[in-house]
């Protein structure tokens, strides 16, 4: 019999979508506590020492979907020798997985100060799900005038979430843009590079159709701590700071290791 660890309850896999050979979505089933769109939770499992293993992994779906806040959709990149995501991999439907109760985290709508119109979402790889947990919430559509969502990855085949994205565009009549990069290989009609050059470049921007605006954008960066450190420094060359409690500004990030 296992001994779940203080603060996890025990979920089962419900689903799952392999993407490519290292990116994948599962689909959990677990009874957790509401959470806020943009969160994550943690998810252990025990490795072959029989010692838990727990990482924080953000929610892709909205809490208020159909099927309740307790089924969760979570999108994975296997690390090369990581600990866990290899495990998380081999998983499959009807598998257990062991979930942290209390979802967190301050990448959300109520951290955005209230005077900004536009929304600017940019995230590598599976740094996109919060985003698309976000972009979910009816809040997110009537509250914003523009939303861009950015998503940086290695290869086209990353691009994942193709139909839900073409959905939300759809659903938001004009005041979504998505803009994919693409950064080792050349894909027609798909900006190449990296969003901090492109950022700096006015290509981003160009390419969005939406121009920056000094005091009303608002920036969060989701994913690889590089690019997270390296747009911050763009977003600071361009005149904007970071979000803080005691001074709003226009920006927030979350890196993922
Ligand atoms: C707030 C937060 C939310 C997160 N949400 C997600 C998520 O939704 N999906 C997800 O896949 N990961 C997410 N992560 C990363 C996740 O927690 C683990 O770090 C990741 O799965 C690697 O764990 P591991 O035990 O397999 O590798 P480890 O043995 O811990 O090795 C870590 C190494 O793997 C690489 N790495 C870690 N995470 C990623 C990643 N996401 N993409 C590419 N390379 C990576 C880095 O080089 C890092 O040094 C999140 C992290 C944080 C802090
Ligand atoms: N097994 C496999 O076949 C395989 C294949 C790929 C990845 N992996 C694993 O998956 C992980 C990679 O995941 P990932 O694709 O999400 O990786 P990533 O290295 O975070 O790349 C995602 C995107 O972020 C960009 N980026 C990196 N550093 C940046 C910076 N400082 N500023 C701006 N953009 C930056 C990358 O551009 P650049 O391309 O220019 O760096 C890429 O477009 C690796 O850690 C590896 O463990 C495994």
């Amino acid at each position: 019999m296992i001994e779940v660890p203080h603060g996890f309850v025990q979920g089962s896999v419900t689903d799952r979508i392999d993407w490519t050979e290292n990116e994948f979505s599962l689909m959990i089933n677990a009874p957790i506590e509401p959470y806020i769109a943009g969160q994550f939770t943690k998810l252990g499992l025990l490795n072959d020492s029989g010692e838990w293993v727990r990482r924080a992994y953000s929610l892709v779906n909205s809490p208020h979907h159909k099927a309740g806040h307790q089924q969760m959709e979570f999108l994975f990149i296997t690390a090369d020798e990581g600990e866990l995501s290899p495990r998380l991999q081999l998983l499959k439907k009807g598998d257990p997985v062991y979930v942290a109760k209390t979802p967190s985290g301050f990448m959300t709508l109520a951290e955005i100060p209230d005077n900004m119109s536009d929304l600017w979402l940019l995230s590598t790889g599976s740094a996109i799900g919060p985003f698309l947990s976000i972009l979910d919430e009816l809040e997110t559509a009537s509250r914003f005038e523009e939303i861009v969502l950015v998503h940086a990855v290695r290869t086209e085949a990353e691009l994942v979430y193709q139909s839900k994205i073409a959905q939300m565009i759809d659903r938001y009549k004009g005041k979504l843009r998505y803009i994919p990069i693409v950064s080792r290989e050349q894909c027609d009609g798909i900006l190449q590079g990296r969003i901090p050059d492109l950022l700096l470049s006015g290509v981003l921007t160009e390419t969005a159709q939406v121009a920056l605006k000094e005091e009303n954008s608002f920036f969060y960066i989701c994913g690889n701590p590089d690019m997270v450190k390296d747009t911050s420094n763009a977003l600071n060359k361009l005149g904007y700071s970071k979000n803080l409690r005691r001074k709003a500004g226009n920006f927030s990030s979350e890196n993922y290791w």
